[in-house]
């Protein structure tokens, strides 16, 4: 059928037209909301190149996270920013760690609230890589230990689930064991399943102080150029054991998302990574772009693509401006 016959344009003709045949739509049930939580007292201190994302302090995360659980979040994603660092990063595991501190509290108040918690070791190692150095290269198999480690010690503390973005090779599997080891069998894994060694984490690194001392993280993040890589990445997390597969970067990697939506049935999450928050930002901050409507476009492209869930730093104003709505 083709005009005058078929008109696209009936369809489009008022909003409650277009509500009625819109395919994708964006919920706060689809939202993680990523913090990062730091030592002391009644810190809140806001990120140069994230305007509006905050260190905070225990007392103060609760405050953040009271207003975020009555907006309909239904999940946070936690990043500690330890207070002494050294080589093995011990203190991602300590008992008494900022995360592990933060899980603990936001679990006594908000009994409902999914936690979710990033296991990494480059914002607790003195030189910011992402496992344990050996010949001036990542270890990986010594680096699954420490992970393993951590990811116990963040279910001990009431994690519901663990997210390793590390990218080590295996560790999804060595996590799942130790967890089930430890008792942990309910405990989920969010894989960080198809990272791409991304310019984009620049903003994120200044928040989390985590920035590679020397070198960078190619041997061990993915080459942005592949996708065939992403899929054998995919399907190894998969036989691992990981419970939702996760794409990072989002908005430049939509066809990655929508090739794992393909091939792959489980829940997929996409991270809306720090320097796409940061270039929204700034273009609005510059009134060259309208911060909400791009906020809502990005998230929809998203979500179109094939994510099921959508990790961003924007998560409470998309649930302040939807309760408005
Ligand atoms: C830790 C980690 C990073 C991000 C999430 N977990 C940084 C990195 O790999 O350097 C980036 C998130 C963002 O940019 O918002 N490995």
């Amino acid at each position: 059928m083709f005009f005058p016959e078929y008109r696209p344009r009936r369809l489009r003709k008022n909003e409650n037209i277009r509500s009625l045949v819109r395919e994708t739509i964006i919920t706060v049930d689809d939202l993680i909301y990523p913090l990062f939580v730091c030592e002391g007292k009644g810190v809140k201190q806001e990120i140069r190149s994230m305007p509006e994302v905050y260190r905070f302090s225990l007392d103060q995360l609760i405050e953040e996270v009271k207003q975020v659980v009555e907006l309909g979040i239904k999940a946070v994603l936690l990043f500690g920013i330890p207070d002494k660092k050294d080589e093995v990063g011990s203190s991602a595991y300590a008992k008494d760690g900022i995360v592990q501190k933060a899980v603990r509290t936001l679990k006594e108040k908000f009994p409902d609230l999914v936690v979710i918690t990033d296991v990494c070791l480059c914002e607790y190692t003195s030189h910011g890589h992402c496992g344990i150095i050996k010949n001036h290269t990542v270890d990986n198999d010594a680096t699954l230990e420490q992970l393993a480690k951590i990811a116990v010690s963040h279910a001990k503390a009431g994690a519901d689930i663990v997210a390793p973005s590390d990218m080590m090779d295996g560790r999804v599997g060595r996590i799942r064991e130790a967890l089930d080891e430890a008792g942990f069998t309910d405990v989920a894994i969010m894989s960080y399943a198809v990272k791409y060694c991304s310019a984009f984490y620049g903003p994120f690194r200044e928040a989390a102080e985590s920035a590679p001392q020397f070198g960078d993280r190619r041997s061990y993040q993915m080459d942005p150029a592949n996708i065939r890589e992403a899929l054998r990445e995919a399907y190894l997390d998969v036989q691992e054991g990981a419970d939702i597969l996760m794409v990072k970067p989002a908005m430049p990697y939509l066809d990655v998302i929508k090739t794992i939506r393909q091939e792959i049935n489980h829940p997929l999450a996409a991270y809306q990574v720090s320097g796409e928050y940061a270039m929204i930002k700034a273009a609005s901050k510059l009134g060259w772009l309208d911060e909400e409507k791009i906020m809502f476009e990005s998230l929809i492209a998203i979500k179109r693509a094939g994510a099921d869930l959508i990790i961003t730093y924007f998560a409470k104003k998309v649930a302040q401006t939807l309760a408005k709505r």
